[in-house]
């Protein structure tokens, strides 16, 4: 049996997977089983921070994997605590505290919970978020999530949720009642299609947020942690913003799963304890995993080559001109680039964005859709000029090969 066989017989069959199974990484590339070699700008759907199999992931995986892996939370870890540290004091730069969680739906779930505790006394539970949003799969992350299709048949959804549109603060503004406790918005939407938040947006929902004492509660999953050409997918947007709450995960971990969440420091008591906690959140594998990772982005100063990168495709890009390609959303190294369909030959009933990705795999490129008519770029922040001008080239190889 194939490994593609297998896992249909054995695998619960909730992911719409491309028909490809990979065995070995290193830096950028990736190889299948049978030993073909692609250029990986999916890096785990932006979770691969520093390609695959760097030395600093891979050293700190085994040299902490010897020392203690993990031990409950009922105890302290250097780890852990460093690791706080380092987020709360580089990444952040904002006092406050963090928790650890294993994915970026569970962050999500804690600030759920920390809106839940902020509301309490006044009665109020309700978490405005937006249209095309994603927040993760949980019963809490997917209710916040306003996407019917992630819905779909697993109603009733957690109550409390109520979707505004994302960049419309009058909209904002009508949907706010004396039961509203928080905003939770993605600064970037990622699932949604690369869909930025203005400054106006973000500035105006902290306006509104203080105005009204809601919290203004951040999704950084995707965003976060250096991949927009600043630390935090905010700062690129609106730097001067005081968030209450943030969750991170993909990037910070660099493909080892590790998920947090930080409360300002005002509101850390809301979050005392025994009011949550996680197994194996920020055991002391993940967590020095995670500090090696945030590490390396400092210290090869990974945000510069970030922005040099987003700067090399954008004008790449802007110098073919091409009639399929619509617009570059996004910061940094997370761009979505619209597509105009009209312009394609896609073959009947084909979803554009997902045709066009199995043809980049047939070249030897790993990019994921957005949508229907987006195709992300997400590769490691630390992928080289070379790396990028062979992918753009592979990318408009496949839109001449298409065209109407
Ligand atoms: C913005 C955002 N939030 C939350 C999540 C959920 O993260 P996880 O899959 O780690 O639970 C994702 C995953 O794609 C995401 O993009």
């Amino acid at each position: 049996m194939t490994t593609i066989e297998k896992d249909s017989q054995y695998v619960l069959q909730t992911y719409g997977r491309f028909p490809l199974a990979l065995a070995k990484g290193q830096g950028t590339r990736v190889w299948d089983e049978e030993g073909r070699e692609y250029l990986d700008f999916c890096a785990g759907i932006a979770t691969c921070a520093l390609g695959h199999c760097h030395p600093a992931l891979t050293s700190a995986i085994t040299e902490q994997a010897n020392q203690l892996i993990h031990c409950s939370n009922l105890y302290f870890t250097k780890q852990q605590s460093d690791l706080a540290e380092l987020i709360v004091e580089k990444v952040v730069q904002q006092p406050g505290k963090i928790f650890f969680s294993n994915s970026g739906a569970e962050a999500n779930d804690g600030l759920i919970k920390l809106a839940r505790r902020h509301g309490i006394e006044s009665a109020r539970h309700e978490i405005i978020t937006f249209n095309q949003s994603f927040h993760g799969r949980t019963i809490g992350a997917m209710s916040a999530t306003a996407q019917g299709k992630i819905h779909d048949g697993f109603g009733p959804l957690f109550p409390g949720f109520v979707y505004s549109l994302l960049n419309d603060l009058e909209a904002v503004e009508a949907a706010i009642t004396e039961k509203t406790t928080a905003f939770l918005i993605e600064p970037i939407q990622g699932e949604g299609g690369v869909k930025v938040a203005t400054k106006e947006f973000l500035e105006g929902l902290a306006a509104l947020a203080k105005k009204h004492d809601i919290l203004l509660l951040l999704d950084e999953v995707q965003c976060g942690m250096g991949r927009t050409g600043m630390f935090n997918g905010w700062e690129t947007i609106a730097p001067g913003l005081k968030p209450d709450g943030i969750s991170w995960a993909k990037g910070m971990g660099g493909g080892f799963p590790i998920g947090s969440f930080w409360v300002a420091e005002k509101h850390a008591p809301l979050l005392g304890p025994g009011s949550h906690g996680s197994t194996y959140g920020g055991n002391a594998l993940a967590s020095a995993v995670s500090a090696a990772v945030i590490k390396t982005i400092i210290e090869d100063d990974l945000i510069s080559n970030v922005n040099a990168r987003e700067a090399q495709i954008r004008e790449t890009i802007s110098e073919w001109d091409h009639p399929a390609i619509t617009e570059i959303r996004g910061a940094g190294l997370i761009l979505g680039i619209g597509i105009d369909t009209s312009q394609l030959s896609i073959p009947d009933g084909a979803v554009p964005s997902i045709h066009l990705c199995k043809e980049l795999i047939k070249l030897g490129l790993l990019v994921p859709p957005a949508g229907p008519d987006t195709l992300r770029l997400l590769p490691p922040l630390n992928v080289t000029a070379d790396e990028v001008s062979q992918a753009l080239a592979l990318f408009k190889q496949v839109l001449d090969a298409h065209q109407a």
